[in-house]
């Protein structure tokens, strides 16, 4: 697996709720790859919660931001990088993204809705019924995750580990020939 790859940065995209920093760290250890997490960088640079930034300078701040971060990653190899639920927003941040091998953790709304019942971390969730702007958020976002090169849906009763070891399975059958001269 760790040939595979050719140090190739592995992306999860998804849903806030969906899981990408408990997958990721798993997933990185299987990988023998070093784990980032796009939201924690972002707080740590700016020595400010991501509600902070919401509040303060406003969601396009944010999203620059995670631009920035996001480029810097990019320069890294051999990295499970979690990123921030709208990461795939910004056109400018598929070209880093498509660097990579970027994987959708597709979970139901009803297991986000679960997750994030008692969630204050997540600015855009702080004023509507929680079921209705996931789902608001899911639909516009959907054609985007569906970019991913792995889509992997999620159920109720899937363990992180189930997950990575379904990613472990799947990744090898996705890799890009010019990552891979043996496929060539
Ligand atoms: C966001 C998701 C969050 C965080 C910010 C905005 C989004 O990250 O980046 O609150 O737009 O979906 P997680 O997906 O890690 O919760």
């Amino acid at each position: 697996m760790k040939n595979i790859l050719r140090g190739l940065n592995v992306y999860l995209i998804g849903m806030m709720g969906s899981g990408k920093s408990t997958i990721g760290k798993i997933l990185a250890e299987r990988l023998h790859y070093r784990f980032l997490d796009t939201d924690e960088m972002i707080e740590k640079i700016s020595h400010k919660t991501i509600n902070q930034i919401f509040a303060e300078e406003g969601e396009a701040s944010f999203r620059k931001l995670e631009s920035a971060i996001l480029q810097e990653i990019s320069a890294y190899i051999r990295t499970v990088i979690a990123t921030g639920g709208g990461i795939i927003l910004c056109q400018d941040n598929w070209s880093h993204l498509r660097d990579g091998m970027v994987i959708w953790l597709d979970a139901p709304i009803n297991l986000l809705v679960e997750r994030l019942a008692d969630d204050n971390t997540r600015p855009l969730l702080h004023q509507e019924d929680l079921t209705i702007k996931l789902t608001k958020l899911r639909q516009q976002r959907e054609s985007l995750y569906q970019q991913a090169d792995i889509i992997l849906p999620i159920t109720d009763n899937d363990t992180p580990e189930d997950i990575v070891e379904k990613l472990l399975q799947e990744i090898p059958l996705h890799v890009k020939p010019e990552f891979n001269p043996e496929l060539n």
